[in-house]
């Protein structure tokens, strides 16, 4: 295990991701060492650990990060040596030992010479076991545990063809990215105003997807008075824009099904959250501005009266410069999408970054402090340069998204003085969804929500305010140190709030939270 190593003071360190057992291949590499070892002076020496899971892999990486020069991927690991070897890639020189009699890069001799192909390209060593002898490792443990030679790439220096190749390979390659459902891509043709007969035409053939959209419109939030039962009328009734919404929420979530159930469900209720709230923040509350459709929609979040006070003294719509082609519930539902297909073509990628935020989360609850780390962050190390950005990016490209949703997804964590106005949107929605659902940190991990929870504590203790008092003093006194600190440790940018203050933001969000997460949850029971 990981923290079996003593203080290592700049020695370099072999992790080795197998079971500890006398096998050819560990004896082999372990002679080795030794053998260095023995010409080496103490502070030069080279240590190892050993590592069962892939998780506890990760988490060596994380407490070693400069010593680890070397990852062995034997075939004991417990967990999907692949994708392991593929995520840590760019982390440290990766040599994959594969036992032939269950081999881990295929079934039959096409995908195992695809897959070879694929991680040697990544600059991953492959060795059957039985290969795996001192001759071998003599070279590898020289150039690079001894010599520090460090696997190259460098996403930032690559063409954009480039790129995108090196993240395929990363994600084990084209076939294995979800390909856009056949509704969604009719869908995405038509336009608001075409014939309600030619949406019919795209989604009937569809019937689990029409069953979700009759469902959600005959449900009281709608409150039509008589029943729709057909896609043609709904289109008249709701509206394309509603339509188009709904068949974006069905399909994403069909494709990922497959992710697990808990997962997806918590990864769908952050998105729900973050187009609620990003819809919300970019609807005109003032009814003197608001078109009728707009007014359609914001009387479906059920507001009470002195929340939409609040919402329309803000005025947060006005920050927004957003054109016709954006579409804020769609951006917000999609600007994740990158993370959910990372799980999916990267099997152990959700253990791995999960492990490292336990472990992070309890060394700050022990230090009394709030954890304050972002997701990507830990992505970033983990895949050096890659992260959900730039997986999801990837997959706007080959499904061939509005360019406007594609940049969301690719640029809703890169926030800078100039980034277009629905990126900063949903930027901001993403906050505020965090509050209520963080994704794949939990409730209980990330700050935002403890936060609350603490507003929510006070505000109880300030009996004679009004709530929208209470809530403003909850928030410039009793959480403002946790608020501002977490803020600057989690690296906030500053363009964000340019547009509004920190301190009504949180406000807004807190008071708007209890409908937004009710609005959440109906929706992802209807689209079940
Ligand atoms: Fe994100
Ligand atoms: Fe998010």
């Amino acid at each position: 295990m990981a923290d079996d190593i003593g203080q290592d003071g700049g020695n370099p360190l072999v992790v080795i991701g197998d079971k500890i057992q006398p096998t050819p291949h560990l004896v082999a590499l372990l002679q080795q060492l030794r053998t260095e070892n023995n010409l080496l002076n103490p502070e030069d020496r080279i240590q190892y650990a050993v590592c069962n899971e892939s998780s506890e892999v990760a988490l060596a990486l994380r407490k070693h990060l400069d010593s680890v020069k070397m990852i062995l991927i034997g075939p004991g690991l417990a967990g999907n040596a692949m994708a392991v070897a593929r995520m840590l890639s760019q982390k440290a020189s990766i040599v994959l030992v594969v036992d032939p009699q269950i081999n881990p890069l295929g079934t039959n001799p096409t995908s195992i010479m695809q897959n070879h192909k694929n991680l040697e390209k990544l600059g991953i060593i492959i060795i059957m076991a039985n290969k795996a002898t001192g001759k071998f490792f003599e070279p590898i443990v020289q150039d690079y545990v001894l010599s520090g030679i460090t696997p190259g790439g460098d996403l930032e220096s690559m063409s954009p063809e480039e790129r995108s190749q090196l993240v395929d390979q990363r994600l084990d390659s084209v076939n294995k990215f979800p390909s856009l459902p056949e509704t969604q891509r009719k869908v995405s043709a038509l336009d608001d105003m075409d014939q309600p007969k030619k949406w019919a035409e795209a989604i009937d053939p569809d019937l689990p997807t029409k069953t979700v959209i009759l469902r959600i419109l005959n449900s009281a939030r709608y409150g039509f008075r008589s029943r729709v039962e057909e896609i043609d009328k709904a289109v008249v009734m709701a509206s394309a824009k509603t339509i188009r919404e709904i068949v974006t929420a069905c399909q994403i979530r069909q494709i990922f099904s497959k992710t697990g159930k808990g997962t997806i469900d918590q990864f769908w209720r952050h998105s729900l959250a973050t187009a609620f709230y990003a819809k919300l923040f970019s609807l005109p509350a003032d009814p003197a501005v608001q078109t009728s459709q707009q007014k359609t929609e914001f009387a479906r979040y059920e507001f009470d009266e002195k929340d939409v006070k609040s919402i329309e003294e803000l005025r947060l719509w006005e920050s927004f410069d957003l054109s016709d082609k954006d579409d804020s519930f769609t951006s917000g539902l999609l600007h994740d999408v990158g993370k959910i297909t990372m799980i999916m073509c990267l099997e152990d990628s959700l253990k791995l970054i999960t492990t490292l935020v336990d472990s992070e989360a309890e060394e700050t609850k022990a230090e009394g402090k709030l954890w304050a780390n972002s997701i990507i962050e830990i992505e970033r190390f983990l895949m050096k340069d890659m992260d959900h950005q730039i997986i999801g990016a990837r997959l706007a490209e080959k499904w061939e998204l509005d360019p406007s949703i594609e940049q969301v997804i690719g640029q809703h964590h890169n926030i800078h003085e100039h980034s277009p106005s629905v990126v900063k949107l949903v930027a901001l929605a993403d906050l505020a969804a965090n509050c209520l659902f963080p994704y794949p940190a939990t409730e209980e991990q990330h700050p935002f929500p403890i936060i609350f929870a603490c507003i929510e504590k006070s505000i109880k203790d300030k009996s004679g305010m009004s709530i929208d008092e209470a809530v403003d003093e909850a928030i410039n006194q009793d959480v403002f140190e946790d608020l501002v600190d977490v803020l600057s440790r989690l690296n906030i940018s500053e363009y964000l709030w340019e547009l509004v203050d920190f301190k009504t933001f949180f406000k807004l969000c807190y008071l708007t939270s209890p409908k937004i997460k009710s609005t959440s949850i109906a929706f992802l029971q209807q689209t079940a």
